[in-house]
């Protein structure tokens, strides 16, 4: 191999390790995904061009292991321990207590993280290099994963700035988990295929995990947290805080929520905010993990058989709980898709009174065999509606019965229709008031034509008054109809007209995504008004020739076709053009060209977006962001702290912007 190409190599390789540090463990990029893309493609190149190059810790070798026929297990050097749990603020004080007076301390110092959802495992590496990695197991012995922990991205193959003095061998322990917007994608190409859903996080990364094939687990989008050290050679740290700063120096990503809390009141206040934050939060947690942070006090209090006694996980009210399905109601959408409701005795689960489960739909409720008097076990994970996870056998009587979604509409008796192949149930009937009501809803949303003020219930009334009967009555509503109303006030009236107002020049994407045309999402109506520029250019265009557009397939574009084959529908583009809504294609379409073949690169902290999100919008917009500034350059926006780019944008006489002027640039205006 030519001196030139080995060289190249190493670069490719130390630059993918820093971009990946950056990117996991800093949650700061370094450069676009674009840039990382073409980074990586040129490694693989180079190494395919020269294999015997290839050593197991370059960034390309995460998946390519041959399928294993069984797991190996792994002895764990130290044992994987539990944790004793609290299950509300008496247990917790009372944890605090016990710990105060084994060290006769006054006041502890702890460390309080999230309890993550997911599967203990135990990484080794061997200078500086991933040599072993295994399940927690029974806490002895687990399951050599190695093969599926490398498909992880966030999991170096390699550790960053690795000091060999702190010993050739590094024990690190963490959690895999699956983020919950993740789990829910998954289960549902799962349900497309009749495979069973995962029923939760822990589930879900256990079973990607116990994969014998690796490239199954490279499929699953598996993620990371890192919070403890097994063995660890020489290393001399004081706390865990420590510890855990170390991990982060060494590459492996921590958790950012985790905080030092002096005294048991800080770590309850702590909990109270962790419980606040946790739907918003994109994984699963299930409480807190308390631990004590001096490494000599926690040596000072010492394991009991499985659990050490310096820890304990705080744990949240279940998410999980126990109800009996009283009855079965049929929902009807938008598309008037029929989603089957349980509805049951309410139970608090979590802090959160439920009373209503959706059942998604006919296979589901089969193959979950859930029948109208049934026990079940239902769950609020995150902030998805509630689902039962399972029937509790154990308990049927014998007076159960079994639902069968209806064959007319349950709210205007229209027939209803299963297509072959599909997995819904529709009622075909487009003026079935449910379906009108969702439609205005879906119409006046915030993403669509954002009318503030108008929301559900106020649609509701307006329906079942025959005040709207379709999305283009909304311009023809004037404030004596709306004051009329219930509960509404001459001034809400004023400001609904208002709002109403203002949606009218709305970009012509958001008109036209506002028309709930099935598979025409806020992307696919921003490509298509792109393409087409007006809606009758979209209207007339036959499906084959609306499938020549990039992104425009077979689907969307026999979806576009029938919707404005109904005349119905081209009527009520008409009625929406006379009540004065803006149809012309407008600005927004020519914000999507502002940065055509434009180069920007950000310095200095941003406050608005993050770096990915800024390259990002710049790449959808047509630009380039690249991470250096050359005369190439066309802006170089500055954040706060802006480096050595700004002084050089200046030297070569590139355009310099705030953030504020950058995000002015590239707003679409309405
Ligand atoms: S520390 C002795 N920290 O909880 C310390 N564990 O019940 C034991 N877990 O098997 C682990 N989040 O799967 C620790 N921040 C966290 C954790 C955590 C979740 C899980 C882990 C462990 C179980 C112990």
């Amino acid at each position: 191999m030519q001196q030139d190409d080995s060289n190249r190599i190493q670069y490719l390789r130390q630059e993918l390790q820093r971009h990946n540090y950056h990117y996991y463990v800093l949650d700061d990029p370094q450069v676009s995904d674009a840039e990382y893309d073409r980074l990586y493609r040129e490694l693989q190149d180079l190494e395919s061009q020269h294999p015997d190059s290839i050593t197991p810790d370059s960034p390309t070798q995460r998946v390519g292991a041959a399928p294993l026929r069984v797991f190996n297990t792994v002895v764990h050097s130290l044992p994987m321990l539990s944790l004793d749990n609290s299950l509300n603020e008496g247990e917790i004080r009372a944890f605090d207590d016990r710990t105060r007076k084994a060290l006769n301390t006054a006041t502890i110092e702890y460390v309080c993280e999230p309890k993550f959802d997911g599967l203990a495992v135990e990484l080794v590496y061997e200078n500086g290099l991933l040599s072993v990695a295994s399940t927690r197991g029974d806490g002895v012995t687990g399951e050599d994963v190695t093969q599926n922990i490398k498909t992880i991205r966030a999991v170096p193959l390699k550790l960053y700035n690795y000091d060999t003095s702190a010993g050739a061998r590094l024990e690190v322990r963490g959690e895999v988990i699956m983020e919950k917007a993740n789990l829910a994608r998954l289960n549902e190409t799962r349900a497309l295929n009749n495979e069973p859903l995962f029923a939760n996080p822990r589930n879900a990364a256990a079973g990607s995990l116990r994969q014998l094939d690796p490239t199954v687990t490279a499929a699953r989008p598996l993620d990371i947290y890192f919070y403890g050290i097994g063995h660890a050679g020489n290393l001399s740290l004081a706390s865990h805080f420590d510890i855990l700063q170390y991990l982060k120096k060494t590459g492996l990503k921590i958790n950012p929520l985790t905080e030092k809390c002096l005294g048991i009141e800080q770590v309850i206040a702590y909990h109270h905010r962790m419980q606040e934050r946790r739907e918003t939060l994109p994984y699963d947690i299930d409480g807190v993990v308390v631990k004590v942070n001096s490494l000599a006090l926690q040596e000072k209090l010492g394991i009991r058989t499985r659990s050490p006694r310096w820890a304990n996980a705080y744990k949240f009210p279940a998410s999980q709980d126990m109800t009996q399905i009283i009855d079965i109601k049929a929902q009807v959408g938008r598309t008037g898709v029929l989603t089957p409701v349980a509805e049951m005795m309410p139970v608090n689960i979590g802090g959160v009174i439920v009373s209503r489960a959706t059942l998604h739909n006919q296979d589901e409720i089969d193959r979950k065999d859930i029948r109208i008097g049934d026990w079940v076990i239902i769950q609020r994970a995150g902030d998805v509606i509630p689902e039962v996870v399972q029937v509790i056998h154990s308990k049927r009587t014998g007076a159960e019965r079994k639902y069968q979604l209806p064959e007319t509409c349950p709210v205007c008796g229209s027939l209803t229709v299963r297509p072959e192949g599909e997995a819904a149930r529709r009622c075909v009937n487009m003026s079935c008031p449910a379906q009108i009501k969702e439609r205005i809803i879906h119409f006046a949303s915030k993403d669509a034509m954002d009318i503030e003020g108008m929301g559900e219930k106020l649609i509701h009334q307006l329906v079942d008054k025959n005040l709207l009967r379709n999305v283009a009555d909304i311009y023809f509503l004037n404030r004596e109809q709306l004051a009329g109303l219930e509960r509404m006030a001459a001034k809400s009236a004023e400001n609904i007209i208002k709002a109403i107002d203002n949606s009218r020049s709305r970009s012509l994407d958001r008109v036209l995504f506002g028309l709930g045309i099935r598979y025409v999402g806020e992307h696919v109506a921003r490509i298509l008004v792109k393409a087409f520029e007006t809606i009758e250019k979209i209207a007339q265009t036959s499906p084959e020739d609306l499938q020549t557009v990039y992104e425009i397939g077979p689907q969307v574009a026999g979806s576009v076709a029938e919707f404005f084959a109904n005349s119905e529908n081209v009527q009520i583009i008409n009625r929406l053009k006379e009540g004065g809504v803006n149809f012309s294609a407008g600005t927004a379409v020519k914000s999507a060209d502002v940065l055509k073949g434009k180069t920007l690169v950000f310095t200095g902290a941003l406050q608005r977006y993050s770096r990915s999100e800024c390259e990002r919008l710049v790449e959808s917009l047509g630009g380039r962001a690249a991470s250096s500034v050359s005369k190439n350059t066309d802006f170089v926006v500055v954040g706060e702290g802006p480096g050595s780019k700004a002084d050089k944008a200046r030297e070569l006489g590139v355009k310099i912007i705030t953030e504020d002027e950058f995000i002015a640039l590239v707003q679409p205006k309405q």
